[in-house]
């Protein structure tokens, strides 16, 4: 068997072969490690933006739900899309509202994700705390269980993105009924505009989920013919999209946020919608 590194190459490593098990020269200790770079920056404004995003989410659904929408309905806060009270005309007790009933999605859904998972268990778990970055001591005798015990929820993703779907398909319907005036004219605000980017950062966040792409041809073995052709060219673009699904993740749920923070805003009268152009 040929040796994968030459000794009079390596200069230092004698003959390391295939199926050798290697031992990486890892430091002992809570955060050790010989990195010289600013490893601990990404997992640390990911974990404190998680927790933000969770803690004000849980205030705004509990405490502060009185300004989901204004202006009679025709914009609604992202947090509370899809607003399936008023949307079915259903009588609710008082405390209830849209998100309490429909967050189960988004939370499955982004909660399910591939990459979201690598976040928290670097963030929250510390298992791995980071690359060639000890864990603390616990973790190794825990070791890594993967989708296991209460993890093997995260099987449940592929049906989390068919309910995503559903909700990104109604995201686009709020865009178009914030172009219904009450006056019965049609026109675009900048409320519009925070909607249909929210709406449209969602859809790259779906379309680059690891799940749709095995939707999309992943799952076949080949792509032969007119139909399995054009199914294999919408595989490579999603993959394409696919590589960068964290920034999708991340912009995505930022401009949540945003649109909510808005809606509330003009609610309150701290903010205007102006008019863009009307019809
Ligand atoms: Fe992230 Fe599906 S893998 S949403």
């Amino acid at each position: 068997m040929q040796p994968l590194i030459e000794p009079q190459l390596s200069g230092m490593v004698t003959g390391v072969y295939v199926g050798d098990a290697v031992s990486l020269p890892l430091n002992r200790g809570f955060g050790k490690t010989d990195r010289i770079d600013r490893w601990w920056t990404q997992p640390l404004w990911m974990g404190t933006a998680l927790t933000l995003a969770v803690v004000y989410t849980g205030l705004r659904v509990l405490f502060f739900d009185a300004e989901i929408h204004y202006d009679d309905h025709r914009v609604t806060s992202p947090i509370f899309s899809p607003d399936v009270i008023h949307m079915f005309h259903l009588s609710t007790p008082r405390w209830m509202n849209s998100a309490i009933l429909i967050l189960w999605i988004p939370f499955g859904f982004r909660g399910t994700c591939y990459y979201m998972r690598r976040v928290y268990h670097r963030a929250f778990f510390q298992n791995p705390t980071g690359c060639v970055v000890a864990k603390p001591e616990v973790n190794y005798r825990l070791g890594y269980k993967g989708e296991t015990g209460l993890f093997i929820l995260n099987n449940i993703h592929r049906y989390m993105l068919y309910l995503a779907i559903i909700i990104l398909t109604v995201k686009f319907y709020d865009v178009w009924h914030t172009m219904n005036f009450h006056d019965g004219s049609i026109g675009i605000s900048v409320g519009t505009m925070m909607l249909a980017t929210e709406s449209c950062l969602l859809f790259m966040y779906v379309t680059s989920c690891h799940a749709f792409r095995h939707l999309f041809g992943g799952g076949m073995n080949q792509w032969r013919g007119q139909i399995g052709g054009l199914i294999g060219k919408i595989f490579y673009k999603i993959s394409d999209i696919n590589v960068h699904h964290g920034f999708w993740f991340w912009t995505s749920l930022c401009m949540v946020f945003i649109g909510d923070l808005f809606v509330w805003g003009v609610a309150d009268g701290i903010l205007n919608d102006p008019i863009l152009f009307k019809l």
